[in-house]
């Protein structure tokens, strides 16, 4: 009813995007999540780890991991922002908010939204790593099909996912649907697709 202005706006479709395909359900996240937290306690008996999220993505999922691992845990973040057009990294990052705490001899847990092809991640975990932690690990929500990672620095993650574009659970496109409970796939209603976006910008992660 196009006409009607007592309609309430659909909040699935905002400007020309919209997410109404559900890829993973906000109750199989849920479990998914909480099944990870508990392989995290397992894995850090006895220790106290930190946990790194990479601002913004990541947030929600570092929430709900957090409240899912049973240690003492401590947070940090820190925020990227990546040169590349709206929705694929060039793998030049540049650090916009450094963490707040020392990490030398501590066991922190890099956790990432999606891990795409893997540039940034491997940006990151060399800065990490350059600061003496103990340990470290990477704890991932998503990792695509066919990213360009060592496997074996995937220490945790909680979907394999194909290559469409994912909103939902903290994952924007142009800073939109980040609060949606489940991870949905979104379609762009023009001729233009995201991967299309003219010139190089920088976009937060
Ligand atoms: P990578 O450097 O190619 O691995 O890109 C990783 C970053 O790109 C993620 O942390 C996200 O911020 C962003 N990204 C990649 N794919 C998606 C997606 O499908 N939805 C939302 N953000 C994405
Ligand atoms: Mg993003």
């Amino acid at each position: 009813m196009a006409n009607d202005l007592s309609a309430a706006p659909d909040p699935l479709t905002v400007g020309r995007y919209t997410a109404s395909s559900v890829l993973v359900s906000a109750v199989d996240l849920q479990a998914r999540v909480q099944a990870l937290g508990e392989e995290i306690t397992a894995d850090y008996a006895g220790r106290e780890p930190l946990l790194v999220g990479v601002l913004k993505g990541a947030f929600m999922f570092m929430s709900d991991l957090a409240r899912a691992i049973d240690l003492p845990v401590e947070f940090d973040f820190m925020a990227v922002s990546s040169y590349g057009n709206s929705t694929r990294s060039s793998g030049v990052v540049r650090i916009v908010k450094d963490l707040d705490l020392d990490l030398a001899g501590r066991d922190v847990i890099l956790v990432e939204d999606i891990i795409d092809s893997g540039l940034t991640l491997n940006y990151l975990r060399r800065n990490l790593l350059a600061r003496n932690p103990a340990s470290l690990e990477v704890c991932a929500l998503l990792v695509r099909e066919n990213h360009k990672v060592d496997d074996s620095i995937l220490r945790y993650e909680g979907y394999r996912v194909p290559s469409d574009f994912l909103v939902g659970y903290g994952l924007d496109v142009d800073e939109k649907f980040r609060n949606l409970p489940d991870i949905r796939i979104v379609e762009v209603a023009s001729d233009e697709a995201p991967e299309d976006h003219e010139g190089e910008v920088e976009s937060a992660a």
